[in-house]
């Protein structure tokens, strides 16, 4: 079954880096997308990049009432989503020893407590169209492990737990559940790096350069697209050969 015509496609964290390229290419692919920001002003922003595409809306991972917000403006407006693209996520590095209490639950609470609060609410629009699509953006130190990120390596591998076991409940539906796990992204997250420690990740890629958001802008639009009806549950390394598991 072909995706219904005039689906709405929700992106969370699409002000910048990868959530901003996977609007613009869900846009291009014909979905009305909504996408969302922590403030007014980057709603508002993504409002007039989209135009007649799609609309932006506030909404933060922490906080429910954003998010049940954000699916009234969608049930009120364009409609509620028949693709949820699981992007917003954040970092808070810290080796283990030096680890604040704070950073730790800061970094699970947004990206594994946030993807419970957004998802749950999703689900409901796509059961009764027995249609979905669901993409969570990991990473691939999900894997690899990172030194520094226990709390963020931690809820990336909470993020595939959740989709492979989501995948199992909701495939009787049509609705697939999956991830892709990016490499190192030319964004804003990874812009914090200094040059030396930006070369000795390079050295490590097979590919020999950082990953643009279009390339993994590019594996969130196939797997929700038509070509991937057939798959879910799974996992989509987008890494330029830095694991190649
Ligand atoms: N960059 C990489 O190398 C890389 C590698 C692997 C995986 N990833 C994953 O890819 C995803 C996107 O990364 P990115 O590099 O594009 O990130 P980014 O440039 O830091 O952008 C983060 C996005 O998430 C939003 N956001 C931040 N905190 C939020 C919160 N508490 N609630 C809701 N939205 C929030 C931001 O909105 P505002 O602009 O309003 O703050 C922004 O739109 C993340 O899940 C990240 O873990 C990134």
């Amino acid at each position: 079954m072909s995706r219904p015509d005039g689906t709405v496609a929700f992106v969370t964290g699409a002000t910048r880096g990868i959530g901003l390229a996977i609007v613009q290419q869900l846009a291009r692919e014909g979905y009305f997308v909504v996408g969302s920001a922590t403030t007014a002003e980057g709603a508002e922003r993504l409002t007039q990049t989209l135009a007649d595409k799609g609309l932006g809306v506030v909404m933060r991972l922490q906080d429910q009432g954003s998010i049940d917000g954000a699916f009234a403006a969608m049930a009120n407006g364009p409609g509620t989503p028949l693709v949820l693209v699981n992007n917003a996520g954040i970092t808070r590095d810290n080796v283990m020893l030096r680890m604040r209490e704070e950073q730790w639950l800061d970094v699970i609470d947004t990206n594994v407590n946030g993807l419970y609060r957004v998802t749950k609410p999703a689900l409901r629009s796509m059961l009764k169209a027995r249609w979905g699509r669901i993409v969570n953006v990991s990473s691939v130190v999900a894997r690899m492990g990172n030194p520094g990120q226990s709390n963020y390596v931690s809820s990336k591998a909470a993020i595939e737990g959740f989709t492979r076991s989501l995948a199992h409940e909701l495939a009787s539906r049509n609705i697939t559940v999956n991830a892709v796990a990016p490499g190192f992204v030319d964004t804003d997250m990874t812009g914090e790096l200094t040059d030396d420690q930006t070369a000795a990740m390079l050295a490590r890629v097979p590919l020999g350069r950082m990953a643009s958001p279009q390339d993994i802008a590019s594996a969130v639009a196939f797997l929700a697209g038509d070509g991937a009806g057939y798959i879910t549950g799974e996992t989509l390394h987008v890494n330029g050969g830095l694991g190649m598991f």
